[in-house]
């Protein structure tokens, strides 16, 4: 997917979120490293008031597949009680790390929990999470580029590829 199809996704993203979020300033959670530049994009996009707050989760090592854990190597910065919280993730693939990501930010009683996520890997998923924001979704493929990585590499590619085997 090209940088213009993705604009054209992200501004889908935004409008959807704007709807819903009138008269709210929501903190977008994005997930780190991967959403990076997909955030950055969104909340240009969103042009509305909002807060912006990462957190580092760790549950991959190198390679593809998912280690089956996640850690939190660095949480929030704020409280997030009694606010409307987004998460803004690259990519959504088992599913754990978000359910159980999700299951820790439940706790922390926020007003409103949502999820934007800008790939959807809907054939690999093991847990069932609830995305209300998708921007596209794929097969079984491994994706780089616009943020993302393998092993790391990869991240600065302005457009999103499929990883050939
Ligand atoms: P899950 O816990 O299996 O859903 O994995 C989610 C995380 O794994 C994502 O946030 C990505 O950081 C990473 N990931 C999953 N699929 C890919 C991919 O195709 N390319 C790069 N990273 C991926
Ligand atoms: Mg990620």
């Amino acid at each position: 997917m090209n940088h213009e199809q993705i604009r054209d996704v992200v501004d889908r993203l935004a409008e959807e979120i704007r709807r819903d979020y009138k008269q709210k300033t929501p903190v977008l959670v994005g997930i780190l490293k991967g959403s990076f530049v997909f955030m950055a994009d969104l909340i240009r996009a969103l042009n509305m008031p909002l807060e912006v707050d990462f957190v580092i989760l760790s549950s991959y090592g190198s390679g593809t597949e998912s280690s089956g854990e996640i850690k939190v190597i660095h949480g929030l910065e704020s409280s997030i009680e009694g606010k409307d919280v987004l998460i803004v993730e690259d990519i959504i693939d088992s599913g754990l790390t978000l359910s159980l990501f999700l299951e820790e930010l439940r706790r922390r009683k926020p007003a409103s929990l949502r999820l934007c996520v800008l790939v959807d890997k809907v054939a690999r998923r093991k847990l069932n999470v609830l995305i209300d924001y998708i921007g596209v979704q794929v097969q079984d493929e491994f994706v780089v580029g616009y943020g993302i990585d393998y092993d790391e590499q990869y991240r600065y590619l302005p457009d999103l590829y499929v990883v050939e085997d």
